[in-house]
């Protein structure tokens, strides 16, 4: 099969479309024919040996050291082509989708993927592999955000930062869905299209002075841009407030000065959950969540889909199909 591997985890590495051997399912696998690839900021991040001490690297890099070579990806839609002695989830012939074993080594910029069946879902029949494949990593790190980490309630106030990139727009869509007043903090480019999707209210941060401004009273901050610091969101906070930032670990005496005043503000960290799959299928089939595809790259076109990611401009999300 065909495979885009990385021979180490370096920033001088580069990403080859090579031959490379079909992978050997486990008990709890299937083995997926590739129809969709999502890409995600931590490919790129990961590419680039990203090794900021409170970065990437300290918390899931170091699974990938030693492994050669490497595949990148987690997130995938495609027919399961086997299935493992222990699987009694799906069948041969079924259309799946998921994030596969994040954190971790997914290997899924490939033809044929292993995959655990409980980082499945079955692809819902009313959507596209595209739109499945987009989905997954994004679409589980809103979800745990807003389900788990912090549970969003109807009349919360919940402010989504980056609000049109993958992440942003699921949450929007999934906070919304749970009865939350719902505000993007975006640019002027964006408001319509996250208003679109679903946001009550859009806040312009080229126009608001934080500082200054009446306090927003929000019960949730989804900190997924990151371009402010925590500190900049402390007198919007309702009492019990959580910010979760996601582009990387805070400090822990920053995270214990919240604490202190009764708040949750951390660093969260999105990882393969059966449950998450199976709600997000659900959300999708029922039309209540939708996944807005930026562009479509074909497969030999990964670097040109990952330079495009990284201009931090996408609405929705950027995805790889793969023709076999
Ligand atoms: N912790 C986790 O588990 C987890 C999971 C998924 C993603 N992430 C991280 O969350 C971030 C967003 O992921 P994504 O998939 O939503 O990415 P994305 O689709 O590329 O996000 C695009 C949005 O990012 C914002 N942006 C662009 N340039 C920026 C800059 N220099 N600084 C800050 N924000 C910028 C823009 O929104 P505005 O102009 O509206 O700000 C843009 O609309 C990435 O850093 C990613 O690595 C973490």
């Amino acid at each position: 099969m065909k495979a885009i591997v990385l021979e180490r985890l370096d920033k001088d590495a580069s990403l080859e479309l090579s031959e490379t051997a079909l992978p050997v399912i486990g008990p709890g696998e299937v083995l997926i024919q590739t129809k969709a690839i999502g890409i995600n900021p931590v490919d790129y991040k990961t590419l680039e040996d990203f090794t900021t001490p409170e970065g990437l690297r300290a918390s899931w890099a170091p699974a990938l050291d030693g492994i050669s070579p490497l595949i990148l990806g987690s997130d995938i839609a495609g027919i399961v082509t086997a299935v493992g002695s222990e699987v009694t989830k799906f069948k041969v012939g079924d259309a799946v989708f998921g994030m596969i074993k994040m954190p971790g080594h997914g290997r899924v910029y490939a033809e044929y993927v292993a995959a655990p069946a409980i980082h499945l879902a079955k692809k819902p029949d009313n959507i596209t592999f595209n739109e499945a494949a987009a989905a997954t990593l994004a679409a589980i790190t809103a979800w745990q955000n807003v389900n788990t980490h912090y549970v969003v309630k109807k009349g919360d106030r919940v402010l989504v930062t980056a609000p049109a990139g993958g992440v942003g727009h699921y949450a929007i869509q999934m906070a919304k869905e749970k009865g939350a007043y719902v505000i993007g903090l975006t640019n002027a480019a964006n408001a319509d299209w996250v208003r679109h999707i679903g946001a009550d209210e859009i806040i312009d941060y080229n126009n608001f002075d934080f500082e200054q401004a009446d306090s927003l009273q929000l019960n949730l901050v989804l900190d997924s841009g990151g371009r402010y610091p925590a500190s900049l969101y402390e007198k919007h906070f309702a009492p019990g407030a959580a910010l979760f930032h996601l582009p990387h670990p805070l400090k822990p005496a920053d995270m214990a000065y919240y604490q202190s005043k009764g708040f949750d503000v951390r660093y969260t960290g999105v990882f393969s959950e059966e449950k998450a799959i199976d709600a997000i299928a659900l959300l999708l089939e029922s039309g209540k969540v939708k996944s807005y595809i930026d562009s479509v790259f074909a497969f030999n076109e990964m670097k040109a889909a990952l330079t495009a990611m990284k201009q931090g401009t996408t609405k929705g999300k950027i995805v790889v199909e793969v023709s076999n």
